[in-house]
């Protein structure tokens, strides 16, 4: 999925009660949505295999971390946890340490080379292997070579996984995975291989299984979501047979490519409450010779013509996008052309990005020209050109009749629940007999930051 919200995510918040004997097992998640539903399906496949979970980092026999390559910093910064992890060996020797996803795939033996404290390496399509490896790596003695496996298999889609669910109302569902858009600047192709669709029966048992524990709302997740084919069946069908779905309230999806995406998957999400009106469209740049180099085979135009398409179908529609400043060769008037659009489009949300050379890609062989200097500037100027629109928008849903899915307890207020509206803004509300997971009309009264106040109808 373009991933992807940078976020962190620590698996470990509810153990699994499964067995308490077994080597315990401590993951750490970095990256999009696609590495946190990833992470779950490791601890699914672990759990069968006997290991239990760990809280923290002190009490894990195997410290993994499941990394993002996708921007330079990101690969920095999981380099950088994976020595934090390594301090599990001082207080005990026959710890196991392990780097998984895209960053495991992109660097390979490298990582064995470079940190020789690295016990285990395993790219994004290989997590069947893992207990098998973490056994073998058991009984080798402390100080052996690393085991590093990192073949990406087209076939790998974990179909017969259920993803270890932690509770809650909401839940990420993978419909596709790998991605062949090849655009110039990234590395997920590279890193998470071929684009391969889910069979949608089993993606279907899925959600219904977890709408047996109680989720209320699934989010499905592919790179390109737009891509999905399953005999014959694009992904308007799957949305549209997922929000068929007894007991789920709502399904929202994410990546859209501009390039792809249809007019009848807008036609399915308009026909259908229980679909969100959300939509996440990276447009990466404003420029069209910018986007050409980008290899997004759109136009600005054919662009903005989509956000109509999508707003005279759904008025209330979010939108959210990523942008990435200071592509090689992007002028100043290319970059204005990008704050335009911003301007224009009026995003409710926008993903911003500096531009970071990864290696493999196309876009490696072109010059990284535009001075650092340069791309903090251009991206101080977009973010806060967004931050004012996001905000605007916002206070313009201030008196507004919606209605919100109760997903838990606000975190600093046991008297309030915390929910969102369809188009996914935040809201509290003081709590009067509702349940976690319920539907409940509301109307927002006010924004606090970025979260509005809300009081039943
Ligand atoms: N440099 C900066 N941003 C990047 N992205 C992907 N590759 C790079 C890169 N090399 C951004 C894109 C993508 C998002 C997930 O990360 O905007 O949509
Ligand atoms: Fe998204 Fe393009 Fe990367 Fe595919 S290649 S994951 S479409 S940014």
């Amino acid at each position: 999925m373009s991933d992807f919200v940078p976020i962190q995510s620590d698996l470990n918040e509810k153990p699994d009660a499964r067995g308490d004997s077994g080597p315990s097992v401590y993951i750490r998640t970095y990256g999009c949505q696609m590495n946190v539903s990833d992470s779950q399906t490791i601890e699914s496949l672990l759990a069968d295999a006997g290991y239990r979970f760990a809280d923290s980092l002190d009490e894990a026999d195997v410290a993994l971390i499941n990394t993002c390559a996708v921007r330079e910093h990101a690969e920095t910064r999981a380099l950088g946890q994976l020595a934090d992890l390594s301090r599990l060996k001082k207080t005990k020797p026959h710890a196991v340490i392990g780097i998984l996803g895209c960053v495991a795939q992109a660097r390979k033996r490298e990582i064995l080379d470079a940190m020789p404290f690295v016990d285990l390496v395993v790219g994004p399509d290989a997590y069947r292997k893992l207990p098998a490896l973490l056994e073998e790596r058991m009984i080798s003695p402390p100080g052996s070579p690393g085991l590093l496996e990192t073949v990406l298999l087209r076939e790998e889609l974990y179909d017969d996984i259920v993803p270890r669910h932690r509770g809650g109302v909401t839940a990420f569902v993978t419909v596709m995975r790998g991605c062949d858009k090849f655009c110039s600047f990234c590395i997920v192709p590279r890193t998470r291989g071929r684009e391969r669709s889910r069979p949608l029966p089993s993606i279907l048992r899925e959600v219904e299984a977890l709408v047996s524990q109680g989720v209320r709302d699934v989010m499905l997740l592919g790179q390109n979501v737009d891509s999905y084919r399953w005999e014959g069946r694009t992904f308007a069908d799957c949305l549209s047979e997922v929000a068929g779905i007894d007991g789920l309230a709502r399904v929202r999806y994410m990546t859209s490519h501009p390039s792809d995406i249809s007019e009848r998957l807008l036609d399915v999400m308009a026909g259908n409450p229980k679909i969100c009106p959300y939509l996440h469209l990276p447009i990466q740049a404003g420029s069209d010779r910018v986007l050409e180099l980008m290899n997004r085979p759109y136009t600005r135009a054919q662009y903005l013509k989509l956000v109509e398409a999508a707003r005279v179908r759904l008025p209330q529609i979010a939108l959210s996008t990523d942008i990435i400043v200071g592509f090689p060769s992007e002028t100043e008037e290319d970059f204005r052309q990008t704050l335009d659009v911003v301007r224009e489009v009026e995003y409710d949300t926008a993903f911003t990005f500096k531009y970071s050379v990864r290696p493999g890609t196309k876009a490696e062989r072109l010059e990284d020209d535009v001075p650092e200097a340069a791309k903090v500037e251009r991206l101080e100027r977009l973010i806060a050109i967004q931050q004012e629109i996001s905000r605007r928008r916002n206070l313009a849903q201030v008196g507004r009749q919606t209605e919100i899915l109760i997903e838990h307890e606000a975190p600093k207020d046991a008297g309030m629940w915390t929910g969102r509206t369809p188009d996914y803004r935040p809201a509290v509300i003081s709590k009067n007999g509702e349940r976690i997971g319920d539907l409940l009309p509301v109307r927002l009264t006010e924004l606090v930051g970025f979260t509005f106040r809300a009081e039943r109808l």
